[in-house]
């Protein structure tokens, strides 16, 4: 018997009854039953993202990620879509962002395509939350308008901007305002979430310094830099919420600039636990994406072409258990838990394709899944990374037996054996 407040609930409550079962020698068969199992999530944002413009995903590696995250109970997939390098969106208002921007007329995600994805994923309760990430990250904008972007191409790059190439929107510019709340407005109406990502991170400074657009218009209005990008912000987010979305941003335009935020904004926080504290303080929501615990891309070494002996700024690898020792809470007060929405674990793309992106992802992205749906074990205890392990090995024989090409944990002789490959067995 089952029962749910809604259909996601019993949606959510078949998913539970399907992990009570195995498949082995052609027997299906349960160990638990019978079982009453009550159950609901503990934070009402659960996510998993991934970059498509560093490197492109072809539609069906997001519709089998969509359907793993479903198999965890992940209810938002955040789609940083575009970036410096590429644009493989299409905007109907603005063919020629993904024209020109793409890197390939192959690798673009049509209207349509963005569709078949948002509806793929709600048939699944997965919400789609697009980020288009300004106004730093968007070099490839001035592939179809140069005179909206400054420092475009600017070298030495790691003066301008945190990647290669160098380029970031000339914000300061009313055209340029125009241009982003109208791309941004145009997007977002075309989606049911009511969310969209205005990103924000990394803006770079000395982009700006010397960018004789910009001064000028500064000069003749009297404005700082920050007052600029705070008219940009009130422009672009003002026109989200003219389409009733909820602006997210990354955690600098809480906390590194001096610009107002409308109350309902949430910010994903991804320096460090203390920014978290910071953001909470403002009042604030909080999505908690820690690079040191939740970044899949971390590990695989610089790849910067002239340093790759180097390590890269966010290695080591962040293990499953690294990632599910992650408290989300650490810091905050009781009266600032209600903040915290929930959090993601995420994939930059610029070591990542089709070829790796189950191995990466699975099952480590399940850490965070568990961390926001579960939030302790059943008894009220914290979560423990001992007690957690053969569970994982379940979910990631399961995901192997269903398609996806999830990493084992241990050796199987371990696996098989739960616990006698802890240290003290
Ligand atoms: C980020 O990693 N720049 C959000």
């Amino acid at each position: 018997m089952l029962t749910a407040n809604s259909t996601l609930g019993l949606f959510r409550g078949l998913t539970t009854f399907s992990q009570l079962w195995y498949y082995y020698n052609n027997v299906t068969y349960t160990i638990v039953a019978p079982i009453n199992i009550v159950d609901a999530p503990a934070y009402p944002y659960r996510g998993f993202g991934l970059d498509t413009s560093r490197n492109f995903f072809p539609v069906e590696d997001l519709t089998r990620t969509l359907d793993a995250m479903s198999w965890i109970k992940l209810n938002t997939f955040h789609w940083h879509i575009t970036d410096s390098q590429r644009f493989p969106l299409e905007v109907a208002e603005y063919p020629e962002l993904a024209q020109n921007g793409a890197y390939s007329p192959q690798e673009v995600y049509s209207e349509c395509d963005v569709q078949y994805i948002v509806s793929y994923a709600a048939a699944r309760g997965i919400d789609v939350l697009l980020e288009i990430d300004t106004p730093g990250h968007t070099s490839i904008i001035a592939a179809s308008y140069p005179e909206y972007v400054a420092c475009f191409k600017a070298s030495p790059w790691s003066t301008y901007a945190a990647e290669p190439p160098a380029g970031q929107l000339r914000f300061a510019l009313p055209e340029v305002v125009n241009f982003t709340a109208s791309l941004l407005s145009d997007v977002a109406k075309t989606l049911p979430s009511k969310y969209f990502s205005t990103g924000g991170d990394e803006l770079n400074t000395n982009c700006f310094v010397n960018d004789t657009a910009t001064q000028e218009h500064l000069k003749a209005t009297g404005m700082t830099l920050n007052g600029a990008l705070d008219a940009f912000t009130n422009a672009t987010h003002g026109a989200l919420i003219a389409h009733g979305k909820t602006p997210v941003v990354w955690e600098e335009m809480a906390l590194t600039w001096n610009v107002t935020l409308s109350n309902e904004t949430i910010v994903m926080v991804w320096i460090s636990a203390d920014d978290a504290v910071s953001v909470a303080k403002k009042g604030l929501r909080i999505v908690q994406v820690p690079f040191d615990y939740f970044y899949l891309d971390c590990g695989a070494g610089e790849w910067l072409g002239d340093s790759v002996p180097l390590n890269s700024w966010c290695d080591p690898f962040k293990t499953w258990s690294k990632s599910y020792t992650y408290d989300p809470l650490a810091n905050l007060t009781e009266a600032q838990y209600h903040l915290v929405l929930g959090g993601e674990q995420i994939l930059w793309a610029e070591q990542s394709g089709p070829q790796n992106l189950e191995p990466i992802v699975w099952p480590r992205a399940a850490s965070s899944a568990e961390i926001f749906w579960s939030s302790k074990q059943p008894s009220g205890d914290a979560l423990d990374v001992t007690e957690a392990l053969p569970r994982l090995h379940d979910l990631r024989y399961r995901m192997v037996q269903r398609g996806v090409n999830a990493i084992p944990l241990q050796p199987q002789w371990c696996a098989l054996r739960p616990h006698l490959c802890d240290l003290d067995a």
